[in-house]
């Protein structure tokens, strides 16, 4: 049995207890700390921590990190991502530098549809490969679970591909994945004038294929004006509840779209991006079981408005941060980056932005049980930091890592 021990924490962070789902309100402050502490694992499970006066001596002779008196924190839980895809759009950076906005750029021949037509000729191989490469990049960048969307394909054969590269990854990656089917994120061309047509090749050819290959937890659509209308995005989520996917939906992302509703109709999981959120939609989500995920780095690169996260934390609704890594609007998949914006732009505490990156990410890939907090029995998935004056450091400190070393399934990487 592999053993390895953190000594000398400077603190440990995040000890929620057992049993902890997503935390709201006032509750969102709560983060639990410890000084000057270890962390003990076996194999891939945490199996103690306490303070370093009471160090138990059988554990002097194991695998040791010391940490030398920097905090450790439980990985990043970044519960929305497009990792897969076949090429960079930097050219829409150029457009959108000279001041085009995210909907012309997508008229203009850029946008989803201009992914989607580089991943159709791209080799399974070569997306594995590069998402590979993007996820290590992850990784080292403090994060421990990730859900991971199609939606580049829009064909029966590129959307099983992209669903196939989730599923090496998920086979090949410590990081823990979940996979999202999101081939209801725009019309393909061929379809444009004919949306019946393209939702019955999703739930009549698409849906039973890959759940037949087990390819999907989670349903996705991008509900949105010029995508999927809120009874399409109905339709298709009764389809997916047929084949108990439930849903993790794009709404309210460029305006409001009726997609937080038709989420929570359907028993969303989570209802994503809500840049454009009024005092109705936070209403409409108050007493339900949806967490409300934000994505502060898509504001921030698409330069459009910033999710209420204040209203929707007042409201006692959880909420949740992730990255949103997609080639178009959000070229980064840096959560150390979010959690920053997080207390920037979304005017959350510290506390707050690291638990809406942690315990709260976790929830919103049900892994509760295993991820997003450093507990008995949950995976010893964590990162060290160098030393640092408070906790507040790691947002404050923009832009610059403080990472030393990343442990995932108690294992240095
Ligand atoms: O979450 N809004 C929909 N999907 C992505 C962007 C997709 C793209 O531009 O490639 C998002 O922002
Ligand atoms: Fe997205």
């Amino acid at each position: 049995m592999a053993v390895l021990i953190v000594i000398n924490i400077g603190t440990l962070v995040g000890m929620h207890p057992e049993g902890t789902w997503a935390l709201k309100g006032t509750e969102l402050c709560d983060l639990p700390r410890l000084e000057n502490a270890w962390l003990l694992s076996h194999d891939d499970i945490i199996s103690g921590f306490g303070s370093m006066d009471k160090l138990p001596e059988h554990f002097v002779n194991v695998k040791t990190i010391d940490a030398k008196g920097g905090f450790v924190f439980p990985s990043w839980c970044d519960s929305h991502t497009h990792i897969v895809f076949a090429a960079s759009r930097e050219e829409e950076f150029a457009m959108k530098i000279a001041g085009k906005s995210y909907e012309e750029i997508a008229a203009a021949g850029g946008g989803i549809l201009n992914s989607a037509r580089k991943l159709q000729l791209a080799s399974e191989e070569e997306l594995f490969e590069s998402a590979s490469l993007r996820l290590q990049d992850m990784i080292m960048q403090g994060t421990g679970a990730v859900e991971i969307k199609s939606g580049y394909g829009l064909t029966t054969e590129s959307e099983l591909k992209m669903l196939r590269v989730i599923r090496r990854l998920k086979e090949s990656s410590p990081v823990m994945i979940r996979a999202s089917f999101l081939a209801a994120h725009a019309y393909p061309p061929e379809y444009k004038n004919n949306h019946h047509g393209y939702i019955k090749l999703i739930t009549e050819e698409m849906l039973p294929k890959i759940a037949d290959e087990g390819l999907a937890d989670y349903m996705d659509v991008f509900c949105e004006k010029g995508f999927f209308s809120v009874d399409e995005t109905d339709q298709l989520l009764q389809e997916a509840a047929k084949y108990d996917l439930a849903p993790k939906i794009h709404a309210n992302q460029l305006s409001i779209s009726g997609g937080v509703e038709v989420g929570i109709k359907n028993l969303a999981i989570s209802v994503d991006h809500l840049e454009a959120t009024d005092e109705q939609v936070i209403a409409n989500l108050i007493n339900t079981n949806t967490i409300a995920t934000l994505l502060p780095s898509c504001s921030f690169y698409l330069n459009i408005p910033y999710a209420n996260a204040r209203g929707l934390i007042q409201a006692d609704i959880p909420v949740a941060i992730a990255s949103d890594y997609n080639p178009g609007s959000t070229p980064s998949g840096n959560m150390n980056f979010v959690v920053s914006l997080a207390c920037l732009k979304l005017k959350m505490q510290p506390e707050e932005a690291i638990n809406a990156a942690t315990i709260n990410g976790a929830a919103a890939m049900e892994l509760s049980e295993q991820m997003g907090s450093l507990q008995l029995y949950k995976k010893a998935s964590y990162f060290v930091t160098r030393p640092m004056p408070s906790l507040a450091f790691l947002p404050y400190s923009f832009g610059q890592s403080q990472i030393t070393t990343v442990v995932l399934n108690g294992e240095i990487q």
